[in-house]
């Protein structure tokens, strides 16, 4: 063999350093000052382990089932799986209640089962992200059954505990608690211990540094196993004043304004950096981002050397049941767009596990514009700054559940805020109304892979109910269809992958009146792209004066789009300007 010429091995370690390998039309040129990173260049495939795919037949998803299907999610082109909790856990709260961090949940196989996967996802390319949930665990973990065994156990300080000679501590709000009392008595040791989400979820305490070198030591674990970050549940809220202070009065559920970001959490979060993050090649993105985006650069700027993103809910907290205004969902994503133009770096989404679907809270699921509007949204998503984070499913257009009973569903928010309305004498079927359109299960019944029985998903009685229109709403029948959401979403994401601009370019805001159309340009050095979209079942205009007759047309969801800013229900374009 030849020896390879120095011009070559230069070129080569070139592309190597800059990562842009075997993607030459997206080099950069030397004007470029952005600080590029693998993580901010991905596109982030979020997947729900027990609704993905059943192997062994017992109605729920598994590892064995994600492994069957690692070509699927490779031929969707993403480049980061982030895998709900799969750890040991009582699935009080579908794993977000962990009873062995090292070990993994039952119902989705074995750690062997977990090597092949990330075996697996490596070989093809595919990063994987585990979720750290550690503001909680579950009641039924070790640390916990010692803890409250007795006041004088070593592991008494793992957890936050308020001996009731004190009297009742002030109150804390809990999401998912059926009196929203985050505070439960036990009398094994009298006293109360402290839980922001279910009973079976007490919180941890972050002010004992045992604890805290416990979670490093975790995190360690797995990312010696090679995994490539780590999604930070609920971490905002970790960190506490154990002294417990009464709420000013009116104040006492205002959860993330006097329950997020308190104490020493970021001393923490730099202790973590130091002992872990930093160590590996790995990601990290916290769940929340505090109130002001003071404190979301606080969590994320690179000098801070805290993390790498985190994600806000302003955005996808807009849809409503009573709908939404355009105008207002602009306004946000270009506030935070603008907070974070010139440091730190976004996460973009508008659905996850804790959402119902994309299309059903921001589209438009009638039989017409279901997957016209999906394919826009996938649009939007595929062409903001940020790194996208996309829920699975959403790639077919997957609607809400369209359930109907209590007895439909599984969550145990939905479940105890049932109770709780029952308790207090409320109307049930207003409740059953509002929870069709926002539960979180309808955003977790299980991925529509066929149109065989429960979708291809299960041989065995699926653990939440199969959407009913799986006949027509399969992954099966959109793979032959090439104008489908599933092959929309893979041109998008190309598009994404094949245009740095889309990921570090300067985005403008166009039109910012217009009530209808979302339109904004993404520029970097010369390269210009236009992305104009209608989030309306009716023809719109945007306004630009951009003069599009050279322009080239990247991506839509119609045949021939318009050269006049003239959109079509739900239509959206991206332009390259010449
Ligand atoms: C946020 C997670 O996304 C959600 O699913 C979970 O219920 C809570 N944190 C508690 O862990």
């Amino acid at each position: 063999m030849n020896k390879p010429s120095i011009p070559f091995i230069i070129a080569m370690t070139f592309f190597m350093l800059t990562g842009t390998f075997g993607r030459a039309q997206n080099s950069l040129n030397n004007k470029d000052s952005v600080d590029r990173k693998w993580w901010k260049e991905a596109v982030v495939y979020q997947l729900y382990p027990r609704s993905f795919k059943d192997d062994n037949g017992d109605g729920i998803g598994d590892l064995k089932g994600i492994i069957s299907k690692l070509d699927y999610i490779k031929s969707l082109g993403v480049d980061v799986v982030w895998l709900n909790p799969i750890y040991s856990s009582p699935n009080d709260d579908n794993g977000y209640d962990v009873s062995d961090y090292r070990d993994i949940m039952k119902d989705f196989g074995t750690m062997a089962d977990f090597d092949t996967l990330l075996k697996g996802m490596h070989a093809r390319g595919i990063k994987l992200v585990m979720d750290l949930v550690v503001n909680h665990s579950s009641d039924e973990h070790e640390w916990f059954k010692q803890s409250r065994s007795s006041r004088n156990n070593p592991y008494r300080e793992y957890y936050h505990w308020w001996n009731a000679e004190k009297g009742k501590p002030p109150y804390r709000y809990s999401l998912f608690d059926v009196n929203h009392d985050a505070w439960r008595y036990d009398s094994l040791t009298n006293a109360y211990y402290l839980h922001y989400f279910s009973r079976k979820q007490p919180d941890l305490n972050w002010e004992n540094s045992k604890l805290r070198q416990e979670v490093y030591d975790i995190m360690k674990f797995w990312a010696d196993k090679g995994i490539d970050g780590f999604r930070l549940d609920a971490f905002q809220f970790a960190a506490k004043d154990t002294t417990f202070p009464a709420f000013p009065q009116g104040f006492e559920k205002n959860f993330t304004q006097y329950y997020g970001m308190q104490g020493n959490l970021h001393g923490y979060l730099q202790e973590m950096n130091n002992q872990v993050l930093s160590k590996y090649n790995v990601m990290s993105v916290a769940e929340g981002a505090g109130n002001t985006f003071e404190d979301a650069h606080n969590l994320v700027d690179a000098d801070r050397n805290e993390l790498n993103m985190a994600y806000a809910f302003e955005g996808v907290d807009i849809a409503k049941p009573e709908g939404y205004s355009l105008l207002h969902l602009k306004s946000v994503f270009s506030k935070w767009d603008s907070a974070f133009a010139a440091k730190g770096w976004l996460s973009v989404f508008l659905a996850n596990h804790d959402q119902a679907r994309l299309v059903s809270r921001f589209g438009n699921d009638s039989p017409q514009f279901r997957a016209l509007s999906s394919k826009m949204l996938t649009t939007f998503l595929m062409t903001m700054r940020g790194t996208p984070y996309y829920y699975n499913g959403d790639e077919l257009g997957m609607t809400n559940a369209g359930f109907t009973k209590i007895e439909d569903y599984r969550d145990v928010q939905t479940l105890n805020e049932y109770q709780r309305q029952k308790n207090l004498g409320a109307d049930l079927q207003k409740y059953l109304q509002r929870i069709s359109f926002e539960s979180r299960d309808n955003g977790r019944t299980p991925f529509q892979w066929n149109s065989t029985g429960n979708a291809g998903f299960t041989k065995g009685k699926p653990w939440i109910t199969v959407n009913a229109n799986y006949k027509t709403i399969n992954a099966a029948a959109q793979e032959k269809d090439p104008a489908s959401t599933l092959n929309y979403f893979r041109r998008a994401v190309k598009l994404r992958k094949d245009n740095l601009v889309l990921v570090y370019g300067k985005y403008s805001l166009l039109d910012k009146q217009n009530p209808d159309t979302y339109a904004f340009t993404r520029e970097l050095n010369g390269k210009k792209l236009l992305v104009l979209l209608n989030f309306k079942d009716k023809t719109a205009t945007a306004q630009t004066d951009i003069n599009l007759s050279n322009a080239a047309v990247l991506l839509g969801n119609y045949d021939r789009p318009s050269k006049d800013g003239t959109l079509k229900p739900y239509e959206a374009v991206v332009y390259e300007l010449k």
